[in-house]
């Protein structure tokens, strides 16, 4: 008999994670499902088809430490109850993830670091790996590439006693739906975008060179396209760039989404000389991105380089532009699920009708490493 109690949502496990609080995480879905995304720290049983006919012998392999708690984990939290139900009768302490992945979709975490009085809190969505920031001064913040609820930043803010001034996305997403807009209405924050972003929604807009001002921070909105038209990446002095899907820790943006041939080329050009302009900054700024190709681990450490470490052990920023682009063109990952609509909804500015967690399933796949 299945009871409610054994169930545990995204938030008390993302907690437990956060708090480093041991737990055995066993991922119960076939091993095509897990190879596309999986929490961090988690175990595969591979016995998924074992569970779908209720073999009560489907767990009897795995060795497991009596002592620490279990979450079993699926895709959406129904055959993860089953394994839960099998280990709850070996006397384990078992929880199914409720919801399963599609929820855990949702899971987010922290990091945070002050740099010259500028406070730079790293929000990720681990599942995807997604990173947006809200970079604060004094009583004023601003919200770089929201991808989550608005009360998440909402909170935050009122954490640092921030009202938030500007919220804007370094570019148009295509393998999230981006939360800028309803966070614009929520906060009443201006809605600030590159002039070139072509979207069907109102907006401030900010031009290449121009100068964002909030508390005693200025960000300068430098136009760096390749991954997209209006690709943008923030400057903080000579401190840090928020570099959006241009630059990562682990690659560059694909210049290849919505694109043939010929404009894939075209984007791939401008990303180097884009790449070219924010390298030749001052080595030891920190580039933070707006994603990590893999899941965003529990352990509080930012995800962000210098300039100066990315340059040393990223190989593909050492190449000159002809093999810049035949390494891009010829390393193009396959291509998000779901990408199109995304897209066209974060065009839109609405995604109403739409489900996120169906939409966004599935892990990140912007970079080229
Ligand atoms: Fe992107």
């Amino acid at each position: 008999m299945i009871t409610e109690d054994i169930k545990i949502d995204v938030s008390t496990l993302a907690n437990w994670l956060s708090e480093k609080r041991p737990v055995t995480i066993i991922d119960v879905r076939p091993k095509s499902e897990r190879e596309e995304w999986s929490i961090p720290g988690s175990i595969h049983a591979d016995v998924y088809d074992r569970l779908k006919v209720n073999d009560p012998n489907a767990l009897d392999d795995l060795k497991l430490d009596a002592q620490l708690p279990v979450v079993t984990v699926c895709a959406a939290g129904k055959t993860s109850l089953k394994a839960a139900e099998i280990l709850k009768q070996k006397g384990f302490d078992v929880y199914s993830l409720d919801g399963g992945m599609k929820a855990w979709n949702f899971a987010w975490n922290s990091a945070a670091t002050t740099i010259h009085n500028v406070k730079i809190i790293q929000v990720r969505r681990s599942a995807k790996g997604c990173l947006s920031y809200m970079v604060g001064s004094d009583d004023e913040a601003i919200v770089i590439d929201a991808s989550l609820d608005p009360q998440v930043y909402l909170d935050l803010a009122k954490a640092n006693g921030w009202s938030i001034k500007y919220v804007t996305d370094t570019h148009v997403h295509a393998d999230y739906l981006s939360r800028t807009r309803e966070l614009a209405k929520a906060s009443l924050a201006k809605h600030i975008l590159i002039d070139q972003a072509k979207v069907e929604y109102s907006f401030t807009p900010i031009k290449n060179g121009e100068q964002i001002k909030f508390g005693r921070a200025t960000l300068e909105v430098i136009h760096t396209p390749g991954h997209t038209m209006e690709s943008t990446t923030f400057r903080l002095g000579d401190d840090a760039l928020f570099t959006g899907d241009t630059l990562f820790t682990d690659g560059v943006g694909r210049p290849d989404l919505k694109a043939d041939l010929d404009e894939a080329t075209k984007r791939s050009k401008l990303l180097y000389h884009s790449l070219n302009q924010l390298l030749n900054m001052n080595p030891n700024m920190w580039v933070f991105p707006a994603h990590l190709s893999k899941a965003v681990p529990f352990d509080n450490n930012l995800v962000a380089e210098t300039i100066k470490a990315l340059k040393g052990k990223l190989e593909l920023l050492k190449l000159n532009e002809d093999e810049f682009v035949n390494y891009t063109l010829s390393r193009i990952p396959p291509t998000p699920p779901n990408y199109l609509t995304i897209a066209t909804l974060n065009k839109q500015g609405s995604y109403e009708g739409y489900t996120p967690a169906e939409l966004e399933a599935g892990a990140n796949r912007c970079a080229i490493g």
